[in-house]
């Protein structure tokens, strides 16, 4: 077999999907089950794709096309087109060439990039790497709030100084979620690979417990973020912050009033708490909720061009996609997923000029509004 940095594109990849089942035969188990497991049953993994699926699109005819484009305002900048690429940890454990390979093919392609805090590249050399380049999306950084304020503190402060352009708190994994699959593929990180920019600096023991006590609540629960610590790095950053996993629209209001520069409806793609709906399925109330007030983002199972203007025509400003640059990663590198993000804007303009749709402000016409309303149902 052929070394993974030097590996060249498959033939015959011609969907995401594609690259997916080829990936399952380039990945080892350990690699295949932290990348695609999700939590518990995986029911919400599986809901996330499901949602996306049943919407239907009601194509209009001999309506103008030309001159046509995807791009579209996001905080204050134009972007070619709504596809970014949501942060997944430990990309070198996909390829070599990890976070770097993920980070050029982004910017190659236009599409925004939201590197992790467990990253297994510094955040550095990945900012170092594509900043320089005009056609590149925006550049985000992925906060975990660590329960060191120091270490959160540092870390914002050098995703500043990198040029990172706006940080997006998750806010739906204080703790893991039951990863069964994980766990009975044993997961274990390779040697070498690690979260580099965390690394250094091990979290501090959790408090002691007393009797009684719970090893969760009391104890790697017991600085977990809340609003409060939100005020906080809103205070520490002159960086725009979003909100990264907020699927209740009571949560969505909030974040509304609290000046924040964006939101993104997410489940984690189905990997923290199993059985929640499809990401789907709490865009269009969480749109609605805040409609006008701050961009709303969305990601969880979006693997074809109809899905990204499905969720355009619910009220998402922009959506992400995290798996499938992973398997165009472990595929062939930086070139695998530049296919990747090339696939899906290309399958979002075939579906944009079918439904007699020029511009993405005319998405919300596309949907056939019967199954609109059965996602509206669903809740
Ligand atoms: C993730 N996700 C994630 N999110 C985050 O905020 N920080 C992180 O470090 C990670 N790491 C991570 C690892 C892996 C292997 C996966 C699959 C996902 C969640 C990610 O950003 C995104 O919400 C989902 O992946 C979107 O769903 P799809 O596109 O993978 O279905
Ligand atoms: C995950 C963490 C890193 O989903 O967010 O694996």
């Amino acid at each position: 077999m052929s070394s993974p940095a030097a590996r060249p594109l498959p033939p015959g990849l011609v969907s995401l999907a594609d690259h997916e089942a080829h990936a399952r035969r380039v990945l080892d188990d350990n690699a295949w089950a932290y990348f695609s497991g999700g939590a518990a049953d995986e029911l919400t993994l599986r809901a996330n794709r499901g949602a996306w699926d049943r919407l239907e699109l009601l194509p209009r005819v001999l309506r103008p096309l030309a001159g046509g484009h995807t791009r579209v305002p996001l905080l204050g900048r134009t972007l070619a087109h709504p596809i970014l690429l949501a942060p997944v940890a430990y990309q070198r454990m996909a390829h070599p060439d990890g976070e770097l390979a993920t980070a050029h093919a982004a910017a190659a392609l236009g599409a925004g990039l939201v590197l992790s805090t467990q990253a297994s590249t510094r955040l550095e050399d990945v900012a170092q790497a594509v900043l320089g380049d005009p056609g590149r999306g925006p550049l985000w950084f992925q906060l975990y709030l660590q329960p060191d304020r120091g270490l959160t503190r540092e870390l914002v402060r050098r995703a500043e100084q990198a040029g990172y352009e706006a940080l997006v708190l998750t806010v739906d994994a204080p703790v893991h979620g039951a990863r069964d699959r994980e766990r009975r593929a044993g997961f274990r990180l390779p040697p070498g690979i690690q979260a580099v920019n965390l690394a250094g600096r091990p979290a501090a023991p959790p408090p002691p417990l007393q009797p009684g006590q719970s090893a969760l609540f009391d104890g790697l629960l017991a600085h977990a973020p809340t609003w409060e610590d939100l005020a906080w790095l809103q205070a520490q950053t002159r960086l725009p912050v979003l909100l990264k996993g907020v699927l209740h629209e009571d949560d969505a209001r909030q974040a509304a009033s609290l000046q924040l520069a964006g939101l993104i409806v997410s489940n984690h793609g189905g990997r923290t708490l199993d059985t929640t709906p499809a990401s789907a399925a709490r865009l269009p109330r969480i749109a609605e909720a805040v409609a006008g007030q701050l961009p709303v983002l969305v990601d969880g199972g979006i693997r074809r061009g109809t899905d990204v203007l499905k969720a355009m025509a619910l009220g998402a400003s922009a959506v992400l996609v995290g798996r499938p640059a992973i398997w165009g990663l472990a595929n062939a590198g930086a070139m695998g997923v530049a296919h990747v993000l090339r696939l899906l804007r290309d399958e979002l303009e075939i579906a944009m000029a079918l439904c007699g749709c020029r511009t993405l402000d005319q998405a919300h016409g596309t949907l056939h509004s019967r199954f609109a309303n059965t996602i509206y149902s669903h809740l």
